[in-house]
C-alpha cells in the first residue's frame, strides 16, 4: 500500500492545525480509506475529540497517541507505512519543538494553516525557515498553507494576496470561519455527521479541499 504522510504545522496556536487533521482524516476515512492519525502534541486534542464519539458511530480513523515521542515521531510514523492509505502528523503549536521537525523529515506534504489576518501572516516566518531547511533534507516534500477561519472581510483578502506575495504555495481551497467546525468536535466526528444548516457549505469546502490534496499528490508522482 502506497501511504501519503501529510504534517500538519505551525508555531502558531489555534490556527486550525488538529481541525483539518481530522476534518480530512474524517473525510477520507468514511470513504473507506484506511487513515491514521498520529496526535504528536502533548495537549492531545485530536486523541479528545476521536474519544467524544459515541460507540455506534466511531471516529472513522485510527488515532495514535505519540506525544511523548520527541524527535523519534518519524521512526514511529515509518512503522505504520504500508499499512495506511494516509498518514496525518498533527505537530504541536511550536517549531523549536523536535516534534515538527522529525515529523517534517518523512512528510509527503506540509500543510501550514494560516489565518488571514495580520498578526497570523508575521507569524509564519518561522515556520516558512523551518519548512524551507526540512526540504533541504527532505527534497520531495511539498508545502501549502492552508486558509483557515476565512471571512469576506478586506483584511482577509489582503492577507491572502500578501501570502503569494511571500512566495508559499497557498491552497485554492480553504476553510471558511463555520460554528460547523467547532460543532463536530463535541460530537466526536466531522462536518459530514452534522445536518443543521451551515454544515452543507462546510462538507463542500472539506471535499474541496481534499481533492485539490489529492490532486496534487498525484500529480508528484
Ligand atoms: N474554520 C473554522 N471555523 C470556526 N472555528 C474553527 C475553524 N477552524 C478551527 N476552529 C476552532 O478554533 C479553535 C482552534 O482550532 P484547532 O484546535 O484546530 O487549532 P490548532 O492549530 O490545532 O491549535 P493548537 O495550536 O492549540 O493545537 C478550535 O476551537 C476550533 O474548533
Ligand atoms: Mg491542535
Amino acid at each position: 500500500m502506497d501511504t501519503k504522510i501529510i504534517v500538519l504545522v505551525n508555531q502558531k496556536g489555534g490556527c486550525g492545525k488538529t481541525t483539518i487533521v481530522m476534518q480530512l482524516a474524517g473525510a477520507l476515512g468514511r470513504e473507506g480509506k484506511k487513515v491514521l492519525v498520529v496526535d504528536a502534541d502533548p495537549q492531545g486534542t485530536a486523541t479528545g475529540w476521536a474519544k467524544s464519539a459515541d460507540d455506534k458511530n466511531p471516529f472513522p480513523a485510527t488515532i495514535s497517541g505519540l506525544s511523548s515521542m520527541g524527535d523519534k515521531v518519524h521512526r514511529e510514523v515509518k512503522r505504520h507505512v504500508g499499512q495506511y492509505d494516509f498518514i496525518f502528523v498533527d505537530c504541536p503549536p511550536a517549531v523549536d519543538s523536535p516534534v515538527p521537525q522529525s515529523a517534517l523529515m518523512i512528510a509527503d506534504m506540509a500543510l501550514v494553516p494560516v489565518i488571514p489576518s495580520p498578526a497570523d501572516l508575521l507569524a509564519t516566518n518561522g515556520i516558512q525557515a523551518l519548512i524551507s531547511r526540512m526540504q533541504d533534507v527532505n527534497e520531495s516534500m511539498k508545502a501549502y498553507v492552508v486558509p483557515n477561519m476565512v471571512t469576506t472581510t478586506k483584511i482577509a483578502k489582503k492577507a491572502i494576496e500578501l501570502l503569494h506575495r511571500f512566495g508559499m504555495k497557498i491552497t485554492t481551497a480553504g476553510l471558511s470561519y463555520r460554528t460547523a467546525f467547532r460543532e463536530s468536535t463535541y460530537i466526536g466526528g466531522t462536518v459530514f455527521d452534522l445536518k443543521n444548516e451551515g454544515a452543507d457549505k462546510a462538507q463542500a469546502e472539506v471535499t474541496a479541499l481534499k481533492n485539490e490534496l489529492l490532486k496534487i499528490m498525484k500529480s508528484s508522482v
